[in-house]
Parts: C-alpha cells; structure tokens; sequence
C-alpha cells in the first residue's frame, strides 16, 4: 500500500491524527519524530504482541536515535484492574520515567485502555500514543481517548478522557490475530455501518468476505472509513454528553453479556457479545416499532453471515434476565433510575432511547432466550 492514510480528529488543543498503512516502518519513520516531545519511549504490551510486533517497534524506534523501554503485562481482561495499574506505574517510576517520555500502547483494547489511563494520571497527565494490533482496537478502543480499568461490578467503570498525541494502524499486524478475533474486532465496524452509514453497510454485505480474509486494501478502507465516523462523532462530543453514546449500539447487552459470562469463567469476547447486543438492540427496535422488520432481519442476517453469535442461544449457557438487569443498573448511560438503549429507526440511523423500564426489559429478554 503506497499512500499513508491520515485522519484528523479535531479537538483543538488535543487534537491528533490517525494514520493508516500496511507498513509500520513507513508510518514511523514519516510521523514520529514530530510526535514526541523527546528520543525517549515506554513500550507497554502484553505477552502475545510481546513475541513478533514488539522486537520489530523497538527496532525501528532505535534505528531512529530513539531510547526504548518495554514492559510486557498478562494478556487478557484481568490486565485492566486496579491492581495492574498500580503495578505499572510502580513499575514505570523505578525506571525514573519523567513528564517528557511517552508512553507507548502496543496491543489491543486492554492494553490501549490502561496504558491510556496511566498516561493520564501519571504525574496528572503524560503523553501517550496508540498502536492499536487488533481490529476491535484500530477501529474502535484507540481512537477517541476513552481510557480505564474494570471493577467486579462491570466494565470501564473507572477511567478517564485523555486524548493520544497519534494513532498509528498496520493493518498487516492483524494477520498475527487468531480468526476468532478477527470476526470479534469485525462486530465494531459491522456498528459504524449500522449506526450510521447505509451505503458502508452495503459495501460491507458485497465485501466482508474479503475483509475477514483480511485484504489489505479492503481491511484499510473499512478500518479508515471506521476511522472518519467515529472521528466525526467524537469532535462533536469528546465528553459523551449526548450523540457519542451512539457508538455504545450494542454495548449495555454487550458488557452485561460480558460481566456475568467471563465471571463464570467461561469467556466471550467483547466483540461476540456485541454481535449479540447488535442483534438485541435490532429486535428491540422493532419491538417498539422504531424499525421494520427488514431493517432488523438485514442486520441479523450480516451479523449471522460474518460468523458471530448473532442469539443468546448461540453461547449454550442459561443467561437470567435478572442478572442483566442488575448489571443495567450500572450503565453510564442510565438517568432517572430508568434505562438508556441505543436503538435504530433505519440501517444507518441510531437513535438515543431513554425511559425504557426494567420490567419491559425483562419481558423482552425472556421471549429472546434468556431465563
Ligand atoms: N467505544 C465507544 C466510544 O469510544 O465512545
């Protein structure tokens, strides 16, 4: 791929820019050094980028006259805890880390949500930049500033806004990814389209194929047209104070889908559950005649295509309708003691939907599957 793709995301002084190839060197080689404050970065990863990606990053970082230093975490959702973060910073302070190094967040989501939560407390607040691995990351958890760690009781309930200085995405990386990651980080950009963009979503039904084969050319245009949507949303409502709850579609079954299932030890990732929330959301929507049936049978069916689980039946285990609405009780986007849906009245238009009741909820879960 010849060209670098760039991508703007305008939030005055925090504003930054994501770049997009299938060649790491060249993104850095061209971007870095107008990046960072001085020669001197943290690489933080996880043991399963730690084998191929890190020693080629640390190569070209050094080549280039700059000093490294990485630290490899566990893999996996645990990383996101208090504990972790503790550990990390204790770990960057003993390697006398000042306020002009930057950190660097090489891996996925768990990795891009804590070294970005870090960055911004750690001495109130470093530089940081993203290179996300995985799909889920490149189009979703890198970019916009989201950052934090898990409690018990649910996902990303600690955290904070804290804007990267770039984004830099090989998609070529993504060929490292086991394939049932890919069809997970697939879900994200399956949301954009449906959120928010008909045609994309139609260019999605002719190609996913291809881009769960992972064609470079394919998976770049999806990942940077993934890019400038949430870019678009983000410079309107950094904080999410209204429109950016949009690209929770999916999300509250989602990350309570999540909570109880990887509790059981049994594990789903965050994209599975998202299909599934996807496919939820859409019935709901028709529930309550905000949809049609075409509507909601289309966005079953690429779900069902793409190979996610697109039914709670799909997963073999009893989920309680209960237990869904205890954890609903801890969405953020919850007011007035009532909860918030992300529901579509068209593919391709979301919609915020307040006021829905627990009871409600309930009986529309239990004609879906659950117990
Ligand atoms: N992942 C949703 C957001 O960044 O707002």
């Amino acid at each position: 791929m010849n060209e670098i793709k760039e991508i703007k995301i305008d939030l005055k002084d925090n504003s930054y820019k994501i770049f997009i190839n299938d060649d790491i060197e060249k993104i850095l080689i061209n971007s870095i050094e107008k990046i960072l404050s001085r020669p001197r970065v943290f690489i933080i990863t996880d043991e399963n980028v730690a084998g191929f990606i890190l020693p080629k990053i640390k190569k070209i970082f050094e080549d280039g006259g700059i000093e490294t230093k990485s630290i490899i975490i566990q893999s996996g959702e645990k990383s996101k805890s208090f504990e972790s973060l503790e550990k990390l910073i204790r770990e960057l302070l003993s390697y006398k880390i000042e306020r002009q190094d930057t950190l660097i967040a090489l891996g996925g989501g768990v990795i891009g949500d804590l070294v970005g939560f870090t960055s911004s407390i750690i001495y109130r607040g470093i530089n940081f930049i993203q290179i996300p691995t995985t799909i889920l990351s490149q189009v979703d958890s890198a970019v916009g500033g989201k950052t934090g760690i898990n409690l018990e009781e649910g996902k990303n309930l600690v955290g904070s806004f804290h804007q990267p200085k770039a984004v830099i995405t090989d998609v070529s990386f993504l060929r490292t990814l086991p394939k049932r990651e890919i069809i997970a980080g697939y879900a994200e950009i399956l949301k954009y389209s449906i959120l928010g963009d008909k045609d994309f979503f139609n260019w999605l039904e002719v190609n996913q194929e291809e881009i769960l084969n992972l064609n470079s050319s394919l998976v770049a245009e999806a990942v940077e047209k993934s890019c400038i949507m949430k870019a678009e949303i983000v410079e309107k409502d950094e904080k999410e104070k209204g429109k950016r709850a949009l690209l929770n579609l999916g999300h509250t079954f989602g990350h309570a889908l999540e909570s109880k299932i990887n509790k059981d030890g049994q594990g789903i990732l965050h994209g599975e559950a998202v299909g599934i929330g996807i496919c939820l959301a859409a019935e709901l929507s028709f529930k309550m005649n905000l949809c049609s049936m075409e509507n909601k049978e289309q966005i079953i069916k690429i779900i069902k295509e793409s190979g996610l689980p697109s039914h709670i039946t799909d997963l073999g285990t009893e989920i309680h309708a209960e237990e869904m609405i205890i954890n609903f009780s801890l969405d953020k986007k919850r007011k007035d003691n009532s909860n918030t849906f992300i529901l579509i009245d068209d593919i391709g238009s979301a919609i915020i939907k307040d006021g829905i009741s627990d009871d409600y909820l309930k009986s529309f879960m239990i004609s879906n599957g659950f117990k």
